[in-house]
């Protein structure tokens, strides 16, 4: 395909090299120990040898732009198998690049929290989404064919900006607060409603470790948050409505639907008909509980950190987030 397969970022880390090594904080130190209880291994614990069939397809239909709609009428009963296969493997190659660019980030934070509970912490989270790389790029390549697609430009701006930042809380926002929001939400979907078992299995086991990484977010950032000076604080509000633009966007999977032969004018027509569609159809509420949940999350655990206040409540109404949705009072 000749698509780009590596990009260079250049950053300035602080690294603290930390020299005590007593417990500081309690609490991070028994998520570290979870992290270390809960380990598992991708080449043993998912049964790779179970009988798998990519005609019967991957994730639900109903996911699929367009399905159902007289856009995808052209399509025969063999091309729209194929389209569930291309439109999946096209969403986990969105959620393998977001996993390698979290193991990056990851490293990056061993190095640059402050205190070994968190350093400690950070060093689990690296081997955890260097599982998760794992894990679903031999998905894609041993069950899927290789059906690895490039990453999309929101995310590639994303991790740009979460890698190339220097201060780590800017990293921890980004990263454990808001992206991993969003693949939690996705991850929790594909393991209710994925037709693989097998892919519902890998989900299940991700998810398990996304947990603690959310918990390093609440645990580490209300201390930082909550001393940072008024220009650091509206840095990175700026930042955290530039990542959730990004984060919430979504982009359109154009490569799926041209390896199903579809043409420019095919493809248009069904961009079209996906926005009137969303609105009323079954499938558009499905579509509403995963916002709805999402959004949640994204405004408790923003409270949860101290990051609710009054600018970023308008930022959040701006982007069509109800800020009062907290499951926190
Ligand atoms: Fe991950
Ligand atoms: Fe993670």
């Amino acid at each position: 395909m000749g698509a780009e397969t590596a990009h260079h970022i250049s950053t300035t880390l602080d690294t603290c090299f930390q020299r005590t090594y007593a417990v500081g904080a309690p609490d991070m130190r028994r998520l570290y120990e979870n992290a270390k209880r809960d380990q598992w291994n991708a080449a043993r614990d998912i049964d790779w040898a179970a009988p798998f069939d990519l005609n019967k397809g991957i994730l639900a239909d109903e996911l699929i732009d367009g399905w159902g709609t007289d856009a995808l009428a052209g399509l025969d009963q063999g091309r729209l198998e194929q389209l569930n296969v291309e439109f999946s493997c096209w969403l986990l190659s969105q959620l393998l690049h977001g996993e390698e660019g979290a193991m990056l980030a990851c490293s990056q934070l061993v190095d640059m929290v402050p205190g070994n509970d968190a350093k400690f912490f950070q060093a689990t989270q690296v081997v955890d989404e260097a599982r998760h790389a794992e894990v679903l790029s031999r998905y894609l390549i041993d069950k899927c064919g290789g059906r690895i697609y490039p990453l999309t430009p929101n995310i590639r701006t994303l991790f740009d900006y979460i890698l190339g930042h220097g201060k780590w809380f800017v990293k921890t926002v980004g990263l454990q607060l808001l992206a991993e929001t969003f693949a939690v939400a996705l991850f929790r979907m594909f393991s209710e409603t994925a037709k693989d078992p097998l892919l519902r299995g890998i989900c299940l086991r991700i998810l398990a470790d996304e947990s603690r990484h959310m918990g390093f977010s609440i645990l580490s950032l209300p201390d930082e948050i909550g001393g940072l000076s008024p220009g650091d604080l509206s840095e990175l509000e700026d930042f955290t409505r530039e990542a959730l633009k990004l984060v919430l966007t979504g982009q359109f999977p154009q490569e799926a639907y041209e390896a199903v032969g579809m043409n420019a004018t095919e493809i248009e027509h069904l961009k079209r008909v996906r926005k009137e569609v969303a609105r009323g159809s079954e499938y558009a509420i499905f579509r509403k509980l995963f916002r709805r949940e999402m959004h949640q999350t994204i405004v408790t655990n923003m409270k949860k950190v101290g990051l609710l206040n009054e600018r970023t409540t308008a930022m959040l109404r701006e982007m069509g987030i109800d800020p009062s949705l907290s499951a926190e009072q």
